[in-house]
């Protein structure tokens, strides 16, 4: 594997790659690698000649100074991980590569799409995160970008941003890849205390039982109302948001047959980690 901490080296590489009609995917993380990232990785590996993995603990995403600090890193392992999965080229860029101080971000608009769940609860974070794909994306200039869906706004963000860029690279959005007993892999799972690690894959468990719930007749506003209140009761769980929303535009839903895609996304404080998570309701399913 080659690794590249100079955007200069890493584009003078990847332009070469290029010239030689290679296909180019990319992957961008921040590190603490696990089977999810592996699997952006791996598909990337699959449907191009080269696979870009990026790692990057972007500071301008983090709203809170202290999930940055807490943040694991773990670098040695990191690379053990891609060299085991023949993952082709890591960049590994420092702030000031990633952030010249003489960088432009163009704005896009977003409409309601950044501002609700995520976006109301974690001010500034998607700011952060656009920025940062909008310059690695500018760096690498990838076919195609590797996203998984356990961050089911930040792929939609990602995919109208691209669009509004009119950029030549497609979008690929990986199934969510969970433990055996249902958790979703975070990089944050390995800060849970015990206790709350064997109650943390209720909250899949809960978001699956939707549908059942609004086909035994709950409204989606009970359905939510009862998904809320039995994840409240698990000892130190505390929900920020639940929301049953349309999937394109990440909107609100009256009823199941307002939309072709529903999704439910949900942020839970767990002590003070805290997990999201989303179970797709209504078509397009990749859980
Ligand atoms: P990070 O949390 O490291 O995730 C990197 C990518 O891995 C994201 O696209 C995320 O959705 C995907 N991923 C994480 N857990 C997953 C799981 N259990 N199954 C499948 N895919 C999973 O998301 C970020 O970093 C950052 O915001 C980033 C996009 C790199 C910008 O800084």
């Amino acid at each position: 594997m080659l690794l590249f901490k100079s955007v200069e080296l890493l584009q003078n590489f990847l332009q070469k790659k290029r010239k030689e009609g290679l296909r180019i995917g990319f992957a961008p993380t921040m590190g603490a690698l696990h089977r999810g990232h592996a699997s952006l990785i791996k598909k990337a590996k699959l449907e191009n000649d080269i696979c870009v993995c990026s790692i990057f603990v972007n500071p301008t995403q983090f709203n809170d100074p202290k999930d940055l600090e807490k943040y694991p890193r773990t670098e040695g392992e990191d690379i053990k991980i891609l060299v085991d999965l023949e993952n082709e080229v890591l960049f590994y860029p420092t702030v000031d590569a990633v952030y010249p101080k003489d960088l432009q971000i163009p704005t896009f608009d977003f409409g309601q799409v950044d501002k609700v769940m995520e976006g109301k609860f974690r001010p500034g974070h998607f700011d952060g995160v656009v920025e940062v794909v909008y310059r690695l994306v500018d760096i690498v200039q990838p076919d195609r970008l590797y996203m998984g869906q356990k961050d089911f706004q930040q792929f939609t963000l990602i995919q109208h941003m691209l669009q509004q860029m009119q950029a030549k690279t497609k979008l690929v959005v990986c199934p969510i890849i969970r433990e055996p007993d249902g958790l979703a892999l975070s990089s944050r799972n390995v800060r849970l205390t015990p206790e709350n690690r064997e109650r943390a894959p209720s909250i899949a468990k809960i978001l699956q039982q939707l549908n059942d719930w609004i086909a035994n007749g709950l409204s989606i506003k009970e359905a939510e109302t009862k998904a809320i209140a039995e994840l409240s009761k698990m000892p130190d769980f505390r929900p920020e948001y639940l929301e049953i929303v349309d999937g394109h535009t990440l909107q609100p839903i009256e009823k199941m047959e307002a939309s072709d895609y529903v999704v439910v996304c949900t942020a839970v404080w767990t002590g003070d980690i805290r997990l999201i998570d989303n179970v797709i309701l209504k078509g397009n399913k990749r859980n």
